[in-house]
């Protein structure tokens, strides 16, 4: 029998099995069945991926994806997961941590060549010891570097494209390609990643500055951090899109959402484009409670709020 006819007929569990068990044979990083994603993502919910692989290496990470495809399973690079809300079912595919080699990080001169698993905490503290300006923003986002570039995060009115020379990117294709930063698409909070392709590498321009002003810079910013946002529970930052330079959080606030609640999921009292975990949120918890704020906001604003985190799996079902 043709053996992709065969495979076809296969169920997804089934194909699961298979592709787990190649992984394990074709892998110099580690690969896991049925993990459990809560622990992985800021926001402590969501259910388990079907399968975890680590790539340590392009090699892994070719053999992955040419896995996943061989056996119809989707794939999803993860970073720090901070803008992330997986469904309580579950992510029935495969999630990929890079590893080893994506975690390079060098200067040279007003640049730095980055991996894309690097922390944007990491790489701001490597500038500002390096004296280099404008990545100050960026102390405070909880996320890696890839993700930073998918999302074109920013704060502080500075973001990632203000500062991305090129970025190394594996493509659907399997190539390398370079590209330069003004051609990601970037605009406010988006790129044209992940679809051109899985962020490898980040080369930063960066600007020459004084390293206590930057370090003063990078205080304030924390500061300002704390004082408006709620760290005291778990959430993946802001849930909503500005949209049109009004801010999201003004509009939940001024609808009288703040401190609502479903389950252990609540409309944060410090930062209404917050949603935080109490404790034991489900996903379909945080799911309902957007789907509550975009219509309230609508009906009472006018304003279709558009979510900024990432929601992954089947959220009809759980
Ligand atoms: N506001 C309210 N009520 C609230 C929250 C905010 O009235 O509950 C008002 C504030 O008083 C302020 C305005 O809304 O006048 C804007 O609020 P803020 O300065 O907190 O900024 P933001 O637009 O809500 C953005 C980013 C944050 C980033 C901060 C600081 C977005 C969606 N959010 O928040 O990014 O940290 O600016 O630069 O662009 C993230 O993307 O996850 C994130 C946390």
């Amino acid at each position: 029998m043709n053996k992709s006819l065969f495979e076809f007929r296969l169920g997804k569990d089934q194909r699961t099995d298979k592709a787990y068990n190649q992984l394990r044979r074709a892998l110099e990083g580690l690969v896991f069945k049925n993990v459990s994603m809560a622990k992985r993502l800021t926001f402590k919910t969501g259910g388990p991926a079907s399968i975890y692989a680590i790539a340590n290496s392009l090699t892994d990470l070719r053999s992955i994806i040419s896995i996943a495809k061989e056996h119809e399973l989707p794939h999803f690079v993860l970073g720090r997961g901070s803008n992330l809300l997986i469904s309580d079912a579950g992510y029935k595919g495969i999630v990929i941590e890079l590893g080893r080699d994506f975690k390079r990080l060098t200067v040279d001169g007003n640049y730095i060549q980055a991996g894309a698993a690097n922390t944007l905490a990491t790489i701001a503290q490597l500038a500002w010891k390096n004296s280099l300006s404008n990545f100050a923003f960026a102390v405070g986002i909880p996320g890696s570097l890839g993700g930073a570039l998918v999302m074109n995060a920013g704060a502080h009115d500075g973001s990632m494209s203000d500062v991305v020379a090129n970025a190394t990117i594996y493509t659907p294709d399997c190539e390398l390609k370079v590209m330069n930063g003004c051609d990601l698409g970037f605009s406010y909070r988006s790129s044209l990643l992940p679809k051109i392709g899985i962020v490898l590498e980040v080369l930063l321009k960066l600007e020459s500055g004084d390293r206590g002003r930057i370090r003063l810079l990078m205080e304030r910013y924390f500061k300002k951090r704390k004082e408006t946002q709620p760290f005291e529970y778990p959430s993946a930052g802001s849930v909503f899109k500005n949209t049109s330079g009004v801010s999201a959080g003004r509009l939940i606030d001024e609808v009288g959402l703040k401190g609502t609640r479903i389950g252990d999921a609540a409309v944060s009292i410090k930062h209404a484009n917050f949603i935080v975990n109490l404790g034991n949120a489900k996903a379909s918890d945080v799911c309902a409670l957007i789907d509550l704020i975009k219509s309230q906001v609508y009906r009472e604003k006018g304003v279709l709020l558009e979510t900024e985190i990432i929601l992954l799996g089947d959220f009809e079902n759980g």
